[in-house]
C-alpha cells in the first residue's frame, strides 16, 4: 500500500523510503559538471567497486543510459544486435536514431533469448565491404522487460562469441539485482561477461530518479562527455545521489521478498475463475496472466479496480501484467484477489 493506493502498475512506480527522503536532505552536495559532488562520487565509486569495473557514471534514467552506450559504443551508421523486443527498440522512442544514429539489428528471440546461431550470423563479417554496415555492439537485457532472467551460461556464451569477433557485450541491467536474486550469485561475479552495464536505482530499488552506467574508466570518461551532449550533466545532484546509495546498497539485497510475493500472487490467483496465469513466467516481480471467460473485459477491470484503490494496467496482446514491489504486501495481495474472487 501507497499512499492509500495498491499499485501494481510497475516497480517504478515506488516512492522513496523515509531513509531515503532523510538521506536527500541531509545529502552533502556539490557541482557534479566540475566534479565536486561528493555524494554523486561516492555513489559512482560504490557501483563500479560493487561491480568490478574501473568507473560509473550517474545519470537520469535508464533511457539516457541505454542511449549513452550506444553513443559512445557505436558510430554513426554502424549496428548494434539486440533482441526484437527489448527496451531500446520498443520503449526508448527511437532514440537510437537521433542520438547515436545506430542501425539497429533486431533479432527474433526465442524465450526471450537471442538464438546464439542467428546472432553469430547476424554479425557483419567483412568490415571492408562498402555495401554492410559494421557491426559495433552486442546488447541484451537481464533480467528482461518480461521479467524474464538470462542464464550465467547464456551470458558467458554471448561474451565469448563477441570477443571472437572483437565486439563489445552492453548489458540494459535495470533490473539485474532481481536477475542477479534469480541465479543467486553476487553482481561482481557477471562483470566478465559483459563491458558495459546500465542499473536503475529507481524501479524496485525505489530511487526517485536515476540509473548507473558502468564499465572502463576510458568508456566512462567518454559517456561523461557525452551526457554533457545530452544534457545530462547535472549540477548538485547530490540530492538524489544520496537515495541512489540507499538503493544500491541496501534495497538490492531485499528483492528475494518482491520475487516471494509474485510467486504468492500467481499461486493465489489460480482461485480466480476466467484467469490463466502464466506460472512458468513468474522469475522475478512480475506476474503475467489472460482474461479467459473473466466476468469484466481489461478496460472494465482496470476501472473497476481503480474504484477500489487498485491501480493496474490494461492489457498489452492480450497479456496483463501484476508487479510486486516495496510497497505491495502480502496483505495487499490477499485484498487484491479477494476482491477479484467476488467479481
Ligand atoms: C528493461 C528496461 N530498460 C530500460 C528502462 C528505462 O528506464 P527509464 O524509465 O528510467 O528511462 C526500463 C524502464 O522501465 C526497462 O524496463
Amino acid at each position: 500500500m501507497m499512499n492509500g493506493r495498491i499499485d501494481l502498475r510497475s516497480d517504478t512506480v515506488t516512492m522513496p523510503t523515509e531513509e531515503m527522503r532523510k538521506a536527500m536532505y541531509e545529502a552533502a552536495v556539490g557541482d557534479d559538471v566540475y566534479g565536486d559532488d561528493p555524494t554523486v562520487n561516492e555513489l559512482e565509486k560504490k557501483a563500479a567497486e560493487m561491480f568490478n569495473k574501473e568507473a560509473a557514471l550517474f545519470v537520469p534514467s535508464g533511457t539516457m543510459s541505454n542511449q549513452l552506450a550506444l553513443f559512445v559504443h557505436v558510430k554513426r551508421a554502424e549496428e548494434v544486435i539486440l533482441p526484437d523486443r527489448c527496451h531500446i527498440v520498443e520503449h526508448e522512442a527511437g532514440a537510437a536514431s537521433v542520438i547515436s544514429g545506430a542501425q539497429l539489428r533486431c533479432i527474433q528471440v526465442n524465450k526471450g533469448e537471442m538464438p546464439l546461431d542467428v546472432v553469430e550470423r547476424s554479425i557483419r563479417k567483412n568490415p571492408e565491404d562498402i555495401h554492410s554496415p559494421r557491426t559495433a555492439l552486442i546488447t541484451y537485457e537481464n533480467a528482461d522487460s518480461d521479467g524474464m532472467v538470462r542464464s550465467i551460461e547464456y551470458m558467458k556464451n554471448v561474451k565469448a562469441l563477441a570477443e571472437k569477433y572483437n565486439l563489445p557485450v552492453h548489458i540494459d541491467g535495470a533490473r539485474i539485482f532481481n536477475a542477479v536474486e534469480v541465479l543467486g550469485v553476487d553482481v561482481k561475479d557477471l562483470a566478465p561477461y559483459y563491458d558495459t552495464i546500465s542499473v536503475c536505482l529507481s524501479k524496485g530499488l525505489c530511487a526517485p530518479i536515476g540509473t548507473v552506467l558502468i564499465g572502463s574508466k576510458k568508456f566512462i570518461d567518454e559517456a561523461r562527455r557525452k551526457r554533457k551532449i545530452l544534457g545530462g550533466g547535472m549540477r548538485q545532484a547530490g540530492i538524489l545521489a544520496a537515495p541512489g546509495l540507499i538503493a544500491l546498497t541496501k534495497m538490492s539485497k531485499r528483492l528475494k521478498e518482491d520475487h516471494e510475493n509474485a510467486k504468492y500472487l500467481c499461486e493465489r490467483m489460480k482461485e480466480i475463475k476466467g484467469i490463466d496465469v502464466f506460472e512458468n513466467l513468474t522469475q522475478i516481480n512480475m506476474v503475467f496472466f489472460k482474461l479467459n471467460g473473466f466476468k469484466l473485459n481489461s478496460d472494465e477491470l482496470v476501472s473497476y479496480l481503480e474504484e477500489k484503490n487498485i491501480i493496474i494496467n490494461g492489457e498489452d496482446n492480450g497479456i496483463m501484467r501484476f508487479v510486486t514491489h516495496y510497497y505491495v504486501t502480502k496483505e495487499d495481495i490477499d485484498t487484491l484477489v479477494d476482491i477479484m474472487k467476488a467479481i
